[in-house]
């Protein structure tokens, strides 16, 4: 595999990759808003071919692979070993009757896959390419003539409660935090539309459309379990990531004891913001 993205590679396939593998249901219940809306808007057609990009843990691939149905088929791509082994062990139990998925580990930006796909999407797998311009051109490339793309990123932070709320609970405990730098890889590389628009016009897509989508994501039923989601996973698991024990134990109770204090006992459900980018080649 190329080394293009070697520092995405090691990250998702290291241990922030095994706890996305370990809490992979959890994860797809706080995207399911999301999803749904991103499914809608792709309206595969049975018999397609589709290209899932980042694919992690395969929710996507398998709901893909149940629309298009045994006359189409899905690629699900991801640089995370540990992630397409809880999609190759799903897509066994779950997706009976449904395409065949192929599980690739590959590197989106110049994985040559071929010009075969009718469609390629994403659910937040396409913010992390070291040259985004390259990546969705290889994408296109990998779309049959009239292929279409259909993808989720994050808007920008201070839009996404689900992150801001914990974060002012844990930045008191922190050194002082660096912003991150413009045009880096990360989860908010497309929060303004005037960043991902250019790009995917100099990689070659035309119609270019981006909805903002606004939804509640649940984090967890009960405060203890949306506060372990949000300090092992996203933005506040990065900003804790290379904190000692003592600081990470400390985040965990501060977010907890403020997700107590807002929803009591019950469900921890926070507002979240996303782009539904469309595009044909
Ligand atoms: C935020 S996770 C989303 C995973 C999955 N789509 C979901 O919604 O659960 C981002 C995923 O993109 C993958 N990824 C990042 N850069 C990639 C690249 N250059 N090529 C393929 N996959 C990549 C990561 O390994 C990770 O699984």
């Amino acid at each position: 595999m190329s080394t293009l993205n070697k520092d995405q590679s090691d990250y998702w396939n290291g241990e922030v990759g095994q706890r996305w593998a370990i809490h992979h249901r959890a994860l797809d219940t706080a995207f399911a808003p999301f999803t749904e809306v991103l499914f809608d808007r792709a309206a595969l057609a049975p018999g397609a071919r589709v290209l899932d990009i980042g694919c992690g843990a395969g929710d996507t691939a398998l709901i893909a692979a149940r629309q298009v149905g045994r006359d189409g088929h899905v690629t699900a791509a991801d640089l995370s070993e540990p992630l397409l082994a809880v999609g190759r062990e799903r897509a066994a139990r779950e997706a009976p009757g449904a395409a065949a998925i192929e599980w690739l580990r590959a590197d989106a930006q110049d994985h040559a896959f071929g010009s075969r796909f009718d469609h390629a999407l994403s659910r937040f797998g396409v913010m992390f390419f070291e040259d985004s311009v390259a990546a969705f051109a290889n994408i296109r490339r990998s779309l049959a003539p009239g292929g279409r793309l259909t993808f989720l990123c994050w808007r920008s932070m201070a839009e996404n409660d689900w992150v801001m709320v914990p974060r002012a609970a844990v930045l008191p405990l922190l050194p002082e935090v660096e912003p991150p730098q413009p045009g880096a890889p990360g989860p908010f590389r497309f929060a303004e539309p005037n960043t991902a628009v250019p790009i995917l016009e100099a990689a070659g897509f035309r119609a270019i459309d981006c909805e903002p989508l606004n939804r509640a994501m649940c984090l967890g039923d009960t405060p203890e379990a949306a506060a372990s989601f949000a300090t092992t996973r996203g933005p506040i698991a990065r900003l804790l990531r290379e904190c000692d024990g003592a600081v990470q134990e400390a985040a965990l109770k501060s977010i907890t004891d403020l997700f107590a204090d807002q929803f009591g006992g019950g469900p921890v459900s926070l507002g979240a913001a996303c782009w539904l980018f469309s595009a044909r080649t």
